[in-house]
This record gives C-alpha cells, structure tokens and sequence, in this order.
C-alpha cells in the first residue's frame, strides 16, 4: 500500500483528445491508479471539441492507454477501474453554454483539477468560465508549456489567468521538474556536504548541461517553426537545469523557498549583446543526414515545411552568472533535434589541484568530473584520478568512475514517468516542481534577448547533418575557452 494518501478530486482535461494527453496525461493517470495513488472516488472529465458519440472518443483514450502503457504494467482490472473513471464531455473552451454539462459534472466536487493541454491562447476563457460556474475557490490549474512565446506574451497569459485565481492555485509544467533524476539534483546538492562545500568558483572551473535528442520535428514543423529549440527547449528545461546546478541552498524544501532561489539565478544571469552573440550562442538547423543506418530529411525537407524557414534545430551558447559563488565559471549549454544519441547530462568540471607533483605529460589527464546522467541510463558518475596498477607503472595517472547507476543499485525500482509525479503533486497541492510566474518571466526575458540580437543582426542557423553533435561553430563555442564538450564523439 502507498504511504500517501490523495484526496479525491475531479481532474478535468481541457484538450482531452490532444498528442499530450493521449501519450502522456492518461498513461501517467493510469500509473497513478495502478500504483494506488489516485483516489478511488476521483473521477476524470475527458473534455475536447469533437463532436460525436462519447463512446468512440473513450474508445480512443483506452486505445492509447493499451498503446503507451507498457505491456507489461497492463493490468486488466485496473483498465477498467480506470475506464470506469472516465467520461467525455464535448464543449468549445470559449462558449458559456457548453459549460452546462461541465457544471452538472462538478457539482458536487471539493476540488477540481483543471488541466489546460490547449493552447495558451484559451487559459484565460477557461478561467473566466470555471469562475463564472463558482469553481474559482476549489480549482487548481495546470498551465502546460509554452506559456507565450516571449516575455509579453507570457506575462498577458499569466495576466488573464491571474484574474481568477491565486498564484498558490496555478501549477505551470516544466516536465523535466518531474524527472526523478533532476529531482535527485537536489538530493545530491543538499544531502551530501562532500559536494555542497564544493560548489563554487573555487573548485569547479566549468558546467555543462546537454540536451540531445534524436528525434525530428515530425509532424510538429507548424508548431516547432514558430518557436524554435530557443523558445522550446532552453527557456524552459535547460534554464530550469541551470538553476538547480547553481542555486543557493534553499532554506528548506517548500515550494517558494526553492523557487526563490532559482529566480535569483535567473536574475543573475549576465546578458549577452548583439556584439557578442557570435562568440557566446551558435544556432543550427539540421540538414539531411544518416541516425543509425537510415538516412532522415532535412529540417527544411520534413512534411509541410517551409523551405526558407530560419529557425533553429540546435543551440549551444554560454552563459555567465554574476554573482560572488559562480563569477568565473561558464555554463555551457547545448541542445538540439537530430543528434547523435539521445542524451540529457550534466557534467560539472573540478577545478585542477593547486600544486602539481605527477608528471609534466599526464597534466591534461587531471581533472575530476561529476557526470550527472538524467536520461537515458540514469546514473551518476564521479571520475576521480587513481593510480594505474602493476609494478611498471611508476606513478602513472589514470582518469576512473566512482558509479551509481540507478538501475544496476536498485534493480526492482520502477522509474515513473515525469508526467506521474507532477500529477501527483498537483492532486497533494505540492507545487515545488511548478514553476512560478516570475521564473518563467525572468527566462523570457533572457531568452528575449538574444532572439533580438539574432533579429539585429540577420543571423541564420548553421547547417548541420543529422545524427552528429550539432554545428562546427559549437565546438568551436567551447574550444575558445581551451575545452570541449565531454564525451563527444
Ligand atoms: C518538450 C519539447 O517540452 O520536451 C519537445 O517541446 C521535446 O520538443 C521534449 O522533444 C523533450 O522531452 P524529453 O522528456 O523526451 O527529454
């Protein structure tokens, strides 16, 4: 039996028919019931526009269920626990007469969960609807990303949404918040003083974050044209990675005491001028290239894509924090579609000894690194300098892992999707893996920036094939700085 208990509630999914909720939002729902988690009086409004027999459309949503569940976490009487849960209701999110079902279906609940999979352009009808039917005290919302898509944008959906409830009652997704690794950053950071007393510009020289993936903008260029990897990836979830890396202690585990300290991360996050730009950010754009034996389109050669597009696939650039634990010390971030392998990592660089007695040629060998592997084969691995072994070997240096992986240390440990736990937290009213409306406003802001500097200058993306590490022009990025990135191949 689980050791925590959630209220029960009504979870109302706006966009109930949308790739999010099919792929992610029903599969993390049902997990949370197979694991005990949902309450057995909670019940689910399955709510979208399509018009139609409500049976075909819950038909839909147990197919998806059957294809994004493991096999092997199927569970029949669960399914239909699950099943039994749900229903459909058809409504436009903007007209007040569709609203009579959805009051009928509420009527009697204590809390509502509203979750917006819609585009941020309808979260403010939403709300005024769900307040003008009396929900305003007992709903909690969920915005999904992209909340805008700079910071004016942002602040208007904020604003609207704002005009109806509290900031304690929104919960904005970033998914990578809900990963268990980047939740273990802070187990790691805060519960082990070996680190904690190191993380400063005094020991650690340099950081790297990587967010690769494989994947393609298949059947998303509409949307992904329009935002680019900038908006899309590193507003967001690279931004959020920084922030745990570098905040400060927070004085303890509640959500404004954490979110406090990441904003003032972001806050500190020096800017980088048009004159700059070319030294500290490179963009990409993937051109046709080969993943693995198969040879992919272009970004430009993808479905519906229009050939002239300028957005970007790929950014690497560099970012200084200004302030007294990491002046000195570069972020490097990178992330890209079409990349070699599909990787999320963080490595932190240790700072050389300050006195060296090996020999002259084994200089370049030293260094420690902490490598903090977020997906796929999540683990942690410290390399530290050892001796090589055998009588030949004088002291002869050697570069090894001291290493945690997850799944070798606990084999049996299921590791639950994102989606799982931030519902979770959204049902146990928790909201320190959501993200607060001055977070998202200060990474817009930066991230603004540089989209203005590009726009100054006429930037273009620079090409790069699939399924490499993305541009030259990155790895000359880091290379200035006498480096490169770790482990590429
Ligand atoms: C989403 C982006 O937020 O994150 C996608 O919109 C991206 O473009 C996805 O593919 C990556 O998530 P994950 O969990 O697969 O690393």
């Amino acid at each position: 039996m689980p050791s925590i208990t959630v209220d029960c509630c009504t979870f109302a999914l706006f966009g109930a028919l949308g790739d999010l909720a099919l792929r992610k939002l029903y599969p993390a729902l049902y997990q949370l019931d197979r694991a005990g988690l949902l309450n057995s009086d909670t019940q689910i409004l399955a709510l979208a526009r399509d018009a139609g027999e409500p049976q075909h459309y819950l038909g839909l949503i147990s197919d998806a269920l059957r294809q994004y569940v493991p096999a092997n976490e199927h569970d029949d009487a669960v399914m239909a626990r699950f099943e039994a849960r749900l229903r459909y209701l058809r409504m436009d999110f903007l007209v007040e007469d569709d609203y009579r079902a959805f009051a009928d279906a509420t009527r009697d609940a204590r809390q509502v969960i509203a979750y917006f999979a819609t585009p941020a352009a309808v979260y403010g009808g939403i709300c005024a609807n769900l307040a003008r039917l009396g929900l305003a005290d007992i709903t909690r919302v969920v915005l999904e990303k992209p909340i805008g898509h700079d910071l004016q944008s942002s602040r208007a959906v904020n604003e609207a949404v704002a005009q109806y409830f509290a900031e304690t009652q929104v919960y904005r997704i970033d998914h990578y918040l809900g990963k268990e690794t980047v939740q273990n950053l802070i187990a790691l950071r805060f519960a082990n003083s070996l680190f904690e007393t190191q993380w400063n510009q005094n020991h650690i020289s340099h950081v790297e974050i990587t967010v690769a993936e494989k994947v393609g903008i298949e059947g998303r260029w509409g949307y992904f044209d329009k935002a680019g990897q900038l908006r899309d990836m590193i507003q967001n979830h690279l931004l959020q990675l920084l922030c745990l890396i570098a905040m400060d202690p927070p004085s303890d585990l509640s959500a404004d005491s954490i979110r406090d300290e990441k904003v003032k991360v972001l806050k500190a996050l020096e800017s980088i001028s048009p004159e700059q730009l070319s030294q500290r950010v490179v963009r990409g754009q993937y051109i046709g290239g080969t993943l693995g034996n198969k040879t992919v389109p272009g970004y430009l050669e993808e479905d519906n894509a229009n050939a002239h597009s300028n957005t970007e696939t790929f950014v690497a650039l560099r970012a200084d924090i200004r302030n007294w634990r990491w002046s000195g010390v570069p972020f490097y971030l990178r992330t890209g579609k079409r990349m070699q392998e599909k990787l999320s990592q963080i490595v932190i660089h240790f700072k050389e000894p300050p006195h060296y007695i090996f020999a002259p040629e084994q200089r370049a060998l030293i260094s420690n690194r902490l490598i903090i592997r977020l997906q796929p084969d999540e683990g942690i691995s410290l390399q530290v300098m050892t001796k090589d072994q055998g009588l030949d070997k004088g002291m002869q240096l050697r570069s090894g892992p001291l290493q945690l992986s997850f799944s070798d240390t606990y084999p049996s440990a299921r590791i639950p999707d994102a989606y799982e736990r931030l519902l979770l937290e959204v049902m146990r009213g928790n909201q320190n893996l959501f993200v607060r409306k001055d977070e998202i406003e200060h990474a817009w802001q930066w991230c603004d920036q540089l989209v203005a500097g590009w726009n100054k200058l006429g930037d273009t993306p620079k090409p790069y094939a699939a399924g490499t590490w993305g541009p030259m022009a990155s790895i000359n990025l880091i290379a200035r700085d006498g480096r490169s990135w770790y482990g590429d191949l």
